[in-house]
């Protein structure tokens, strides 16, 4: 880890940073839209979540699936960092960095902040014997250790990234945490107890010599960024409905993917950012459990499922899906002070004859047109749907708003208007070059 001395002076004006956030339940495509916007940026940066995430960029036909490294890795000229609001396993980490290198891509630029935490062994463990503990209520999680390391983080016995370079914090914190992780793991689920000589060994023996050259003061790296002029984004992974306080409690992850999320995981102020970028897929699809007021099944949903490949990009879980959510996106737009929206996957809707977007709910006689505030309501509503009409062409060619068929043209005009923020970008596509630029 190197100590920065006074900051470089300004080259430039200072330029207000730019955030990506999935507006639904994940998968929306915020990779593709990161790595697309990346072209303009110097910096782009994860803020939270950990290896949960799994966003795809398809480059001249090959696959890159990023978990930790921030999308914008492939190009030469942009530093990637991971934000101090992320929780990091370094072996997942140290193994990313590797399958980028032998694909060809230099990894020798990502940086990670000391203060990011550290997923442990036993959050693993915690993670799989609750979700077994809580059976049929389960969440259906990545079983990554996110929700066990994050709790650490909140009851302050968590591990960081920085603990790595001082063996004897390090030992000190980690004899501590275990003591409990063992006795919880052995007295309520009856597992056996990890080893404190082999996690340590793991993970300052190998791992910490590998991480630390990366370990950097990230937030004073990004405003002395953000001062010389450079483009900055944030790059959210899960969703607005994911979200620890605003997704549908309990069936979240444990972090905050809302845009205010992206200040506390980098520490970059709100009135450093302007641009807010939402993502919203041409419908809707989610992982695990939880309420899903538009879900399809049946053989339509079998045909999103299969047109869209709708498999989890890590877990290879067959994604729930279902038809675009107008009530959840405007609320998205609010929590994050949306000011842009990307529609993904246009193309997957192609030769539906009907399509449906769910404009308004309704429960127990009344019409919502908001996201109503008791959950119990949400898991009962019944929407109420705009129906439109479908396209026959295929859309993947697709390069200018003129090449797309009026249908489609007046479905995105539905989505900015019911949003009340312009769209801005449609994708057409998983490849980098598949998407429509729209005016703003
Ligand atoms: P993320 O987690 O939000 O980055 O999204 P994922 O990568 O998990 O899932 C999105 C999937 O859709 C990936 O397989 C992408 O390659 C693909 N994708 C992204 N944009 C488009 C698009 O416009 N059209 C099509 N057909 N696929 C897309
Ligand atoms: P990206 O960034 C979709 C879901 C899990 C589960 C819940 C909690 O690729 O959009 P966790 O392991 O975080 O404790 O699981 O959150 N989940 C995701 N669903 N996309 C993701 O990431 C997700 N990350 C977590 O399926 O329901
Ligand atoms: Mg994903």
């Amino acid at each position: 880890m190197t100590v920065p001395g006074d900051a470089a002076e300004p080259e430039g004006a200072r330029v207000p940073a730019t955030v990506v956030v999935g507006t639904q339940w994940g998968d929306e495509g915020k990779g593709k839209l990161t790595d697309l916007l990346a072209k303009d940026m110097h910096f782009v940066v994860r803020y939270q979540g950990g290896h949960n995430a799994g966003h795809t960029i398809v480059v001249g036909g090959e696959h890159f699936a990023l978990k930790l490294v921030p999308s914008g890795v492939l190009y030469p000229h942009i530093v990637p960092v991971i934000g101090n609001g992320v929780v990091v396993d370094p072996a997942v980490l140290v193994a990313e960095c590797e399958a980028l290198e032998r694909c060809g891509v230099d990894t020798s630029r990502l940086v990670i902040s000391g203060d990011a935490h550290l997923i442990m062994p036993y959050h693993y463990e915690i993670d799989r014997a609750t979700e077994r503990y809580l059976g049929r209520q389960k969440l259906g999680t990545t079983k990554s250790g996110i929700g066990p390391a994050y709790a650490d983080k909140a009851s302050r016995i968590g591990l960081r990234v920085q603990d790595l370079l001082d063996e004897k914090i390090f030992r000190q914190k980690l004899s501590v945490a275990l003591r409990e992780k063992n006795a919880v793991l052995a007295k309520v689920y009856n597992r056996l107890a990890l080893d404190e000589g082999e996690i340590a060994e793991r993970y300052l023996g190998e791992l910490a010599p590998l991480v630390a050259p990366r370990i950097a003061d990230t937030v004073g790296l990004l405003h002395d960024a953000l001062d010389a002029g450079r483009n900055v984004m944030l790059e959210g992974a899960q969703a607005t409905y994911l979200d620890l306080d605003h997704g549908t409690y309990p069936f979240v992850t444990s972090s905050n993917p809302t845009a205010g999320g992206a200040c506390v995981g980098s520490g970059i102020g709100p009135r450093d950012i302007t641009r807010v970028v939402g993502i919203a897929k041409a419908y809707v699809t989610r992982v695990g459990a939880g309420p899903f007021p538009t879900e399809v099944d049946g053989g339509l949903a079998d045909l999103l499922v299969e047109r869209g490949h709708e498999y989890g990009t890590n877990t290879g879980r067959r994604r729930r899906p279902g038809w675009l959510d107008l009530v959840l996106l405007r609320h998205a737009v609010r929590l994050s002070s949306i000011s842009e929206i990307a529609v993904t996957k246009l193309d997957v809707l192609s030769k539906l004859a009907k399509l449906k977007v769910c404009v308004a709910y309704e429960a127990d006689g009344v019409r919502l047109s908001r996201v109503p505030y008791h959950q119990s309501v949400l898991h009962r509503v019944t929407p109420i749907y705009e129906e439109l009409d479908g396209w026959e062409e295929d859309l993947s060619g697709a390069t200018e708003l003129g090449e797309l068929p009026p249908a489609a043209r007046v479905f995105l005009e539905v989505v900015a208007r019911h949003a009340g923020v312009p769209v801005t970008f449609a994708g057409v596509g998983p490849g980098r070059e598949q998407f429509v630029r729209l005016a703003a």
